[in-house]
């Protein structure tokens, strides 16, 4: 069954068929070029942008996956969280396409879609993975992080009757204020390093020295697994308005090198406190900020130390935004029959998972 999906809830336009969990094409146009100069997202440019490019990346997709309409089932789309009016240019294609196209719609919450890109393969369909549950993840990206806790549904019996859930989702910790992503966006604009941050900050911290900068561990208590990052970034912002700016240009690879190491920290001792706590069967992370090597071999030793092995998505491009997992999840939804009605199907800009 074939899944033509759409996702544009924050700067990236993504269109991608996909065959259950097998991608049969990937598509992202990013908005980075737009935005950089900004250092953030500007909504009015992003609804733009996204309303402009949608129409070619869906082509763009089918054609990569040697897919025409016909052979399309259902069209998945991310309904949030995410930005409202960026979500819409999304939602609105794919409606249209619906109705034009005579298909059934499926909306998708973005943030399930990140927990699943786990299990999304290529198309000859590697790597199988056989998931173990509790499966505990951390997903980070720009708009989220969240620690969740994913056990198959109670009762098996009830997935076959269609409106019930596959999987239960429990939120056992979550940012009180900024996103791990937001934290590195914002420091990278502090240093005049562009947009997104995450990117280049890894890059300067590999040449730096992570203890130029000495920064506080926040919500430093055993039995809190939420996250809280605006204190760092505050913390952060007035150690750098306190250097000269030549002091900043000379150790620009320093700073970031601290400000990677303060943030990490934060996200490893929370997530190992938390297998610690609910000792699952297997641990994954996923979201944008996992594209980050240091990051993933960080937690690849914390998972090993506790005895269990940790699951990345199979390539960096399924971290950041993309279509592929919005589809992965709209198909098993379609196999239960949780379809939604054209005319009735709205953004969720602050949808939980
Ligand atoms: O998942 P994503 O593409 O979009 C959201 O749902 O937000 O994540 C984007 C976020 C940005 O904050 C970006 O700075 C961060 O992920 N990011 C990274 C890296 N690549 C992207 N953070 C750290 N290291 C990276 N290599
Ligand atoms: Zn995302």
């Amino acid at each position: 069954m074939r899944i033509l999906a759409l996702e544009t809830s924050a700067d990236d336009t993504c269109a991608s068929v996909v065959d259950g969990q097998r991608v049969l094409s990937n598509v992202v146009s990013s908005q980075t070029e737009i935005h950089k100069e900004w250092g953030g997202i500007v909504p009015n440019l992003a609804k733009r942008a996204h309303m402009e490019r949608i129409g070619p990346v869906v082509e763009m997709a089918l054609k990569r996956a040697k897919t025409s309409m016909e052979e399309i089932e259902t069209v998945a789309v991310s309904l949030g969280p995410g930005l409202g009016i960026a979500l819409s240019a999304g939602v609105n294609k794919a409606k249209e396409i619906a109705k034009i196209y005579n298909k059934k719609i499926i909306g998708v919450n973005h943030v399930e879609g990140h927990l699943w890109s786990l299990a999304l393969q290529n198309k000859a369909g590697n790597p199988a993975r056989a998931f173990e549950f509790p499966l505990l993840v951390l997903t980070a990206s720009g708009g989220h992080t969240k620690i969740v806790l994913i056990k198959p549904t109670p009762n098996p019996s009830l997935e076959k009757g269609g409106g019930e859930k596959r999987f239960v989702y429990e939120i056992i910790g979550e940012t009180l204020d900024d996103a791990a992503g937001e934290a590195l966006d914002k420091a990278a604009k502090m240093l005049g390093l562009g947009y997104p941050g995450g990117p280049v900050i890894e890059r300067l911290a590999l040449e730096g020295d992570e203890k130029y900068l000495a920064l506080p561990q926040p919500l430093n208590i055993n039995k809190v697994l939420n996250f809280s990052f605006s204190g760092l970034k505050t913390s952060f912002y007035y150690k750098v308005r306190g250097m000269d700016k030549n002091e900043v240009d000379l150790h620009l690879r320093d700073l970031a090198a601290s400000y990677q190491k303060a943030v990490f920290d934060h996200l490893e001792r929370k997530f190992k406190l938390a297998i610690i706590k609910y000792e699952p069967k297997m641990v994954g992370a996923t979201g944008g900020v996992l594209a980050n090597q240091t990051l993933r071999n960080r937690l690849r030793k914390m998972a090993r130390t506790s005895g269990r092995q940790i699951l990345f998505p199979a390539k960096k491009i399924y971290n950041t935004d993309n279509a592929a997992m919005i589809g992965l999840v709209g198909g098993w939804k379609a196999s239960r029959g949780e379809y939604d009605e054209i005319e009735s199907l709205d953004i969720k800009p602050n949808w939980e998972v």
